[in-house]
């Protein structure tokens, strides 16, 4: 069956997916944007699993329970942050696409959706991160057929604008 890319506008948080991704610092203790938002929808339990976790690197990725929200886990990630371009930012932005996939692969997980990791607090324009999670996802795709779904979950409508533009069809 052909998987579905697609972008939409929405609150990551309200989205019926096997698993969310959520855009964290590495004590993935909670913070604001994104990590806020999914730790206030999915209840205290989830900061309870997270103390458990031991933190996470920047580029990797770890799963836990979806708790109260629609969708049955979240994948935790740590994007970084934005120093110019030149400390390795966009191989390690990738890292979280690619972290982020194999956790899904190996959990069983056939609906995923990502926020734009490292666009907000941590600073990474748009344009160019918005260009590696498209390929990166792209490219890792057809390495697990079990996935069905992928939607890149935007928060405003200019970031919507420049997903949908890298995913038309001939990009
Ligand atoms: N649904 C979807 N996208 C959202 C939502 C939401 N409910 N809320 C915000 N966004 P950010 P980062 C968008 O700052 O840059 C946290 O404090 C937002 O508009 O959440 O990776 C963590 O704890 C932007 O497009 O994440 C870290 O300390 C995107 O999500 C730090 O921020 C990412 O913005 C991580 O910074």
């Amino acid at each position: 069956m052909p998987v579905s890319i697609r972008a939409i506008r929405a609150d990551i948080t309200t989205l019926q997916v096997d698993a969310i991704v959520n855009a964290a610092n590495s004590s993935l203790l909670g913070g604001g944007g994104v990590d806020g938002a999914i730790h206030r929808a999915a209840g205290p339990q989830l900061y309870e699993e997270c103390l458990g976790l031991g933190g996470c690197a920047t580029g990797d990725a770890k799963l836990t329970q979806g708790y109260r929200l629609p969708a049955r886990f979240v994948i935790h990630t740590v994007g970084p942050v934005w120093q110019g371009g030149t400390h390795g930012e966009a191989e390690l932005l990738a890292s979280c696409y690619r972290r982020s996939l194999e956790v899904a692969a190996a959990n069983d997980i056939r609906s995923i959706a990502f926020p734009s990791i490292s666009t907000g607090v941590y600073g990474y324009p748009i344009e160019s991160a918005a260009r590696i999670a498209v390929a990166t996802v792209q490219n890792w795709l057809p390495k697990y057929s079990g996935m069905r779904e992928v939607i890149f979950c935007c928060f405003s409508d200019h970031d919507l604008a420049v997903y949908q533009e890298l995913l038309k069809p001939g990009q």
